[in-house]
């Protein structure tokens, strides 16, 4: 199996997984992404054959697409008072439990759903551990289109390489769920992620960006073992 195969492997252990941590009655943040997708799958699954009621918020359009062909019954925050858990993939996972997202530019309504979660579970393989935030990708930051060019400045000057998102099968730049842009920030380091997620969102014109400091409480990490079975380890 190669390792691309692998990591699929990887996630959809860990996706399945982390549906089995839904109770009935739950009200579930539905995350987005290739490893959300493998848990919105087996909550339909479960809605489907085991009966099980929940209700889903999803965080993109992608998500509320995929858990309506899944029979997942899919509400607004305007409906529910409360979520009970939330299951969302990363890009990057710190020690201490700080996270990138934003690779598939819903890291905005990601953070919404997934903070106001009394429980967020991240679901990830093992290639998205990290010593250090920033190491393996750049930081997502969603930003008015109108202030592009000034965010942009700003950005370079706090030390970052900013460049425009660009789409895929669609000319010019990724456009959001909320018609925004994305600009994806390469920095050398982020030695304190708490401040420079607040840092980003105090530039006029950003709408939000993808470090998650704080947020977390479960991580689930899909991993190959020496003997090559695939298991599932929990850090709290
Ligand atoms: C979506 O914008 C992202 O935050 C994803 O949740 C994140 O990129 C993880 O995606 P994968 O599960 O596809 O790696």
């Amino acid at each position: 199996m190669d390792r691309d195969a692998q990591i699929k492997m990887m996630k959809q252990h860990v996706g399945i997984e982390a549906a089995r941590l839904v109770e009935d009655g739950a009200v579930v943040g539905l995350g987005t992404g290739s490893t959300a997708v493998f848990m919105i799958e087996e909550l339909g699954r479960r809605v489907r054959s085991e009966g099980l009621r929940i209700v889903g918020i999803p965080t993109s359009y992608d998500a509320a697409v995929r858990a309506r062909s899944q029979g997942i019954p899919v509400r607004t925050l305007d409906d529910v008072e409360r979520i009970d858990i939330a299951i969302d993939g990363a890009d990057e996972v710190d020690p201490m439990k700080c996270l990138i997202k934003g690779r598939g530019a819903a890291h905005t309504r990601e953070k919404i759903i997934d903070a106001l979660a009394k429980v967020f579970v991240v679901v990830v393989d093992e290639s998205k551990l990290v010593d250090r935030l920033g190491t393996t990708c750049p930081v997502p930051v969603e930003v008015l289109p109108m202030a592009i060019a000034p965010v942009m400045r700003r950005l370079r000057d706090l030390g970052g390489t900013p460049v425009l998102r660009m789409g895929v099968k669609k000319d010019g730049p990724v456009i959001t769920d909320q018609g925004n842009m994305v600009v994806d920030v390469t920095f050398d380091e982020i030695d304190d992620p708490a401040g420079m997620e607040r840092t980003l969102n105090n530039i006029p014109g950003v709408v939000e960006n993808g470090l998650f400091v704080g947020v977390a409480t479960i991580i689930l990490v899909g991993q190959l073992n020496m003997d090559g079975a695939i298991s599932v380890r929990r850090i709290e």
